[in-house]
């Protein structure tokens, strides 16, 4: 038996009624906001991602050639694509542009419970400026998208200038080295790795610097910033709204396009795979040859989101089957257009059995049956169901309609 490629999941109905469902209320906080869906294509040039994306998404990439020897590869993610697109396409709309994007990302990762190697992401992208308010509005916006899912989460904040001024004088190759343990939180391999360089003294104020969780404890070690006023607007807009949320200055990012503020949200309910979304202020545009321009944005692993909320079943919808004997069937076709027409989810049965088997099976899926026979075709008239209380009623058509359409979902 052909099986599906490892780390890709089929969806049965279920729980695609589900995923449909929270994809819907994050598409309507985004909307709310005045942020507008794009979509950008599935594959890209590989050029696109080895520009800037970081070594940990270039080595999980599926790259392929396609006929004519170009080097491709499967979006990994979608900020470089959003970035391409708009230097391609959007350069003279007018800024502030707000997009989100809904789609599936590929990245070969050793799968397990909440890491698959295709997975949905839900993100924004806020081009064209550059503000700590702008910022603030990406932050509050990711909170309350996450809210609208139901699921319990933390907020961690960071800044790339804070640890970097602890880094300027080391070299590049080596900053990247520490950011990639920062980035997985690997403090003991972090220590190691500083140790046996002979950089301890870097050791204790980094790791004195990441356990810090207010911006006078930051300041005290890195000293004064060019960006010291901007972080500090940024955190004083957000403690004015009341969002929760932690200061986290050891917040590294794996992706190598982001400049400033960085943040992370965690999931309460998941294991080790509990980082639910990534994002931060980032400039790509003017490596794409378009114009440097300040972005910020994020991304929300959809289905880390859906295993943290578990399986709570779909939603329910009200729904109507038609039992019919062979010389109501005309009319029970005609009764199932009309309750279609009027948005009832109605299912027509095909079996061919008899009345009684019909219902039986009815019983175990509808909420109301439809009973069609000789004597509703020849007076218009259906006989309705309720298959919850057992009421049944001889009733017209528009009554039957409205019955069904003015009951509550259980
Ligand atoms: P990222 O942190 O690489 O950031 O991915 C965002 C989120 O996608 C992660 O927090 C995680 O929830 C989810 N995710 C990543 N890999 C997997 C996987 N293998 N299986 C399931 N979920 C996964 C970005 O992609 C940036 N483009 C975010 C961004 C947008 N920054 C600025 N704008």
């Amino acid at each position: 038996m052909l099986q599906k490629p490892r780390g890709t999941r089929d969806f049965l109905p279920d729980e695609m009624e589900q995923r449909r469902e929270i994809e819907g209320r994050m598409r309507e906080v985004a909307r709310r906001w005045g942020y507008r869906e794009i979509c950008t294509p599935e594959f890209e040039e590989l050029d696109l991602f080895t520009i800037r994306s970081g070594e940990g998404i270039i080595q999980e990439m599926y790259v392929f050639e396609d006929k004519g020897g170009r080097p491709m590869a499967l979006r990994p993610e979608l900020t470089a694509p959003v970035l391409r697109m708009y230097v391609n396409e959007g350069k003279t709309l007018p800024k502030p542009l707000r997009w989100y994007y809904f789609a599936d990302c590929f990245r070969y990762e050793r799968p397990q419970k909440g890491r698959y190697r295709q997975f949905w992401q839900f993100g924004v992208e806020l081009i064209g400026v550059d503000s700590a308010l702008a910022e603030a509005e990406v932050i509050m916006l990711a909170e309350e998208i996450l809210s609208s899912t139901g699921i319990s989460f933390s907020i961690h904040i960071g800044h790339l200038a804070l640890v970097r001024s602890l880094l300027s004088e080391i070299p590049e190759q080596e900053q990247k080295r520490i950011r990639m343990f920062l980035d997985k939180k690997n403090f003991d391999g972090l220590s190691d790795y500083l140790t046996s360089k002979g950089w301890d003294d870097l050791c204790t104020s980094l790791i004195q610097l990441t356990s810090c969780r207010n911006l006078n404890d930051v300041f005290a070690i890195t000293g004064d910033l060019p960006e010291k006023a901007r972080i500090g607007e940024l955190f004083s807009i957000l403690d004015t709204t009341g969002i929760p949320y932690t200061l986290d200055p050891g917040i590294a990012r794996g992706l190598d396009y982001y400049t400033g503020m960085v943040f992370e949200i965690f999931a309460q309910n998941l294991g080790t795979e509990n980082q639910v979304l990534g994002g931060g202020t980032y400039r790509l545009a003017h490596l794409f040859g378009g114009e440097d321009t300040p972005s910020c944005g994020f991304a929300i692993g959809f289905d880390r989101v859906m295993v943290a909320r578990g399986d709570q079943g779909p939603p329910h919808q009200i729904m109507a089957g038609i039992a019919y004997t062979p010389d109501g069937r005309d009319w029970a076709l005609a009764v199932a257009r009309e309750f279609r027409a009027a948005g009832i989810r109605t299912e027509f049965d095909l079996s061919e059995r008899s009345l009684t088997q019909q219902l039986s099976r009815l019983s175990k899926s509808a909420d109301y049956a439809l009973i069609i026979g000789k004597r509703e075709k020849e007076n218009s008239l259906v006989t309705l169901k309720n298959l919850r209380s057992g009421i049944q009623q001889e009733l017209t058509l528009p009554e039957a309609i409205s019955e069904v359409t003015g009951s509550e979902p259980r």
